[in-house]
This record gives structure tokens, sequence and C-alpha cells, in this order.
């Protein structure tokens, strides 16, 4: 049996282990054989709530720094057969879904706003029309980049329902971004977050990120206040992760120190201007709209997501196409993706399947690392037994004062809050750990 760190022990490697999103990491998610029927799948499951999510593996750049499934290939003709075959899986999904309710949706990516006009009208076609979802009564988020962004674009989008734009805004400062091989100047950033004011989203946020080559606390400061300019409802501040095959440098203590002066500065500069904190990357305005705060629950209600790099959740499989990083697979991936046969939409076959124990890890990981926190009457009414009998080493956070105990619910303290991200990896069962260092990354 491997050795399984303790937390302490991995808290002197670093803060910073991986950001947990989502639980498993789709490093753990294997090849599944025989394919298993989404009808059958999906009939045993509450599909009265459930999330909707569309992929645009697109982008202008590959930004130094980014290991999500996209690709610079956007010529017009490979763009059309990727919304095409969006649509022959949609039309799939659907009749494997049978009767299903979204209570929401989002489209992200890469860069969602990458499409043209007529592209981003045929996705919400596709989540109108097919899905049957009822875009004008549901929460609706888009991602968006600066250069990406025009007047016609977040018109259609705010007409057809969408009230969240999201937007990877980074640094504020031209140096910084050039840093990072991305392409906007500040004057794009200006306009862009103008023309989103303009066509009345009610909720914006904006994506900042700290760790960057030659930023520092100052400078880090400077781009946050830039970004309250424009009174988002929402700021998520990400650390810079640098991963193998995204083009940066290497981490070092000196930079988890970096790392770990500007988040504190970061959040005492919003919640002196009135945000709240909701999880480590989380900020919202206090003048954010109660209808943006979500009605799906992730812990309870599955997700189904279209469009290749999309996954999908049920209680107990977790699904997706393939997925890469280097550009070479993300092309790979996506042309097998456009010439899947309609009947192959039909079953999973790459995934995750979670047992008992990972579905209780999943539970506890993403209700510990919010304000939310870990609440052992809901545990075990869910579970029907105890957190702390199930996982004892969760006294260890107590007992470390990463956590504190009230009316039954455990909560990250402050310190907590800014170890999430090896608290989190922590949390990970043997079986994902052993599958994700497995895993040959392509
Ligand atoms: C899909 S992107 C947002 C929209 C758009 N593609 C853009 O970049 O402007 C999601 C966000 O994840 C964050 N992110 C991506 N890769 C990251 C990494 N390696 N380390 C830290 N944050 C990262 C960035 O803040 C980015 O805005
Ligand atoms: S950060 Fe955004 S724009 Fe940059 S490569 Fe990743 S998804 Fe694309």
């Amino acid at each position: 049996m491997t050795h399984r760190p303790s937390l302490q022990e991995m808290l002197q490697k670093s803060s910073y282990q991986a950001y947990v999103y989502s639980y498993p990491h789709k490093t753990a998610y294997r090849s599944i054989n025989p394919p298993i029927s989404l009808e059958k799948l999906w009939s045993e499951e509450n599909r009265k709530a459930l999330f909707l999510y569309i992929h645009i593996p697109f982008c202008e750049m590959r930004c130094g720094f980014c290991n999500l499934f996209t690709t610079v290939k956007t010529d017009s003709d490979f763009v059309t057969q990727y919304i095409n075959t969006v649509r022959r899986q949609a039309n799939r999904v659907k009749s494997a879904l049978g009767d299903a309710t979204f209570a929401r949706f989002a489209i992200g990516g890469g860069t969602p706003t990458q499409l043209p006009l007529h592209g981003l009208e045929a996705i919400l076609d596709i989540a109108e029309e097919t899905m049957e979802a009822k875009l004008q009564d549901i929460p609706i988020s888009v991602e968006m980049s600066p250069e990406t962004v025009d007047i016609n674009k977040l018109t259609l989008l705010r007409d057809r329902g969408v009230d969240r734009a999201s937007i990877g805004v980074q640094s504020f400062i031209d140096a910084e971004v050039l840093a990072i091989h991305r392409r906007q100047s500040a004057s794009q950033v200006d306009t862009a977050l103008t023309l989103m004011r303009e066509a009345g989203f009610p909720t914006i946020n904006i994506d900042l990120m700290y760790g960057l080559p030659g930023q520092t606390v100052d400078s880090w400061l400077q781009s946050i206040r830039a970004a309250l300019r424009f009174q988002p409802e929402e700021i998520y501040l990400y650390p810079l992760y640098v991963r193998p095959l995204t083009g940066l440098g290497k981490s070092d203590r000196e930079w988890d120190d970096s790392r770990i002066a500007c988040y504190r500065e970061g959040r005492s500069l919003l919640l002196s201007e009135g945000y709240t904190q909701v999880s480590m990357r989380m900020f919202r305005a206090n003048h954010a709209p109660e209808a943006s705060r979500p009605v799906y629950c992730c812990q309870a209600d599955g997700m189904v997501g279209l469009g290749c790099g999309a996954r999908s959740y049920t209680d107990s499989l977790h699904y997706s196409c393939h997925y890469a990083v280097s550009d070479q697979e993300v092309r790979h991936i996506l042309e097998a993706f456009i010439n899947t046969p309609d009947e192959a939409f039909d079953s999973a076959n790459y995934g995750f399947q979670l047992d008992a124990e990972d579905r209780r890890r999943r539970y506890i990981l993403l209700s510990l690392l919010s304000d939310e926190g870990l609440n052992q009457v809901n545990y075990c009414d869910r579970f029907g037994t105890d957190a702390f009998i199930d996982f004892p080493e969760l006294s260890e956070l107590i007992q470390l004062n990463l956590a504190s105990l009230n009316n039954h619910t455990l909560v990250l303290t402050q310190a907590g809050i800014e170890r999430s991200d090896t608290i989190g990896s922590w949390l990970f069962s043997d079986k994902v750990r052993q599958l994700m260092q497995a895993y040959n990354l392509k």
C-alpha cells in the first residue's frame, strides 16, 4: 500500500497542491468497458433540476498557463462542424434523458464568445429547442474574453436570457498580460467591461490571477482596484498554477510566499469594499442580485454536459470525452468528436464510477471548500452515517485550527480557506490519487 501523506506533511510541501473544482479530476477518468447506456443511467436519477453545460473549446490564443480543453484552430468550417456535432449529440442525449428539467445553464470553454454571432445563436438554440431548457426562466452564465466581446454578441446573449457574464481579465497591467501570452490591451478590457455593463447583465464576474511573472503585491492590488471600478457582482481571484504541458516556468517556495501575500492583501481589499468571501477564490458583492445565487445544488443534482471537453455527472458516474492539454492531442480528440456516429452518443465510454467512499468524499470536499461548510446532519441524512466516523482524519483540521465545528457544521477558518487547495487534495481517496498519478498527461 502506498503511504498516505498526513495533512501536515502535505502543507509542508506547499499550500498550492491543486485547484479542486470538481472531484474526481479528469485525470482519474478511464475508458469504460462496456460503455454504459445513458438512458439506463439517467433513468435512475432525479432529473427535475439538472445543470446543462455546453463546452466551446475554441480560443483566440493559447495562454501560457492554461490547461483547459481548448484549441486555437478556429477556421469556420471546423467550428461549423463542431456546432453540428453538438446538435447531433444533444438530440441523442435528450432522447436518453426523457422527461428532464434544467434549473441552470452555462456555456463555458475555452472562450464561447470566440464563436461568431450565428454560432452563439446556434448554441443557444440547441439549449432551448433541442434540450428544451427554459432560457428565459433559469440562471445562465457565459464565459468570455476581452478581445472576443462585441455589442452584437452581448445583446444576443442578454436577449436570450443570459444573466451572468464572466470575463477572464487576469491582470490590468499590460506587462503582466504579455508575460502570460495573452493579447488583450488595457483599453480593450475597459471597452469590454463597459459594453457588458451597458448590455445590462445583472451579474458580471471578473477573473483575476495572482502569482504571475513580474507581478508584485502592489501591482496585484492595482489590478483589483481597476476591476472594482466596474463594480462587478463577483470577482474570482485565481492563484496561478503552472502544470506540465503549459507554457510557463516552475514553482518554488518563494512563489508560494508571494501567492500567499497576494491572496491575503487581495482578500482584505475585497472585504473592505463590501465583498463576501464564498470560497478561497470566489468573492460576491453585497449588491449582487439574490437571483444570481444558484437554484441548482451541486451536491444533489446532476449535470448534463454537451460538447467535447464537457463533463456530465450523475450520482454514481462522472463521464466525458477523452482529456488532453497539448494542442495536437486536443485536435485529435476534437476530430474524433466530430466523426462520432450518432448512436455512439447514446452511451458513456470514458469516465469514473464513484463508489460509496468517493461519493462521500465528493460531498465533503464540495461543502467544506465553500462557505456552506460540512453539515453533519445533512451528511447523515444523505449517507446514513456520521462524517467523523467515516473520516476520523477530519478532526485533524480542527486540531490544526484549519476548521471549527459550530452547530454540527465544520467550517474552514481563515487559515483553512487559504490552504483549500491542499486540504482538497488531502481528501482524495487512495484510488483517485493512484489513478491521477498513473495518468500520462497528453
Ligand atoms: C475558461 S477561462 C475564462 C474565459 C476566457 N477563456 C479567458 O481566459 O478570458 C477560466 C479562468 O480560469 C482561470 N485559469 C485557467 N487556467 C489557470 C491556471 N493554470 N492557474 C490559475 N488560473 C487559471 C483564469 O482566471 C480563467 O479566466
Ligand atoms: S485562459 Fe481562457 S483564453 Fe486563455 S487559453 Fe485558457 S480558456 Fe483560452
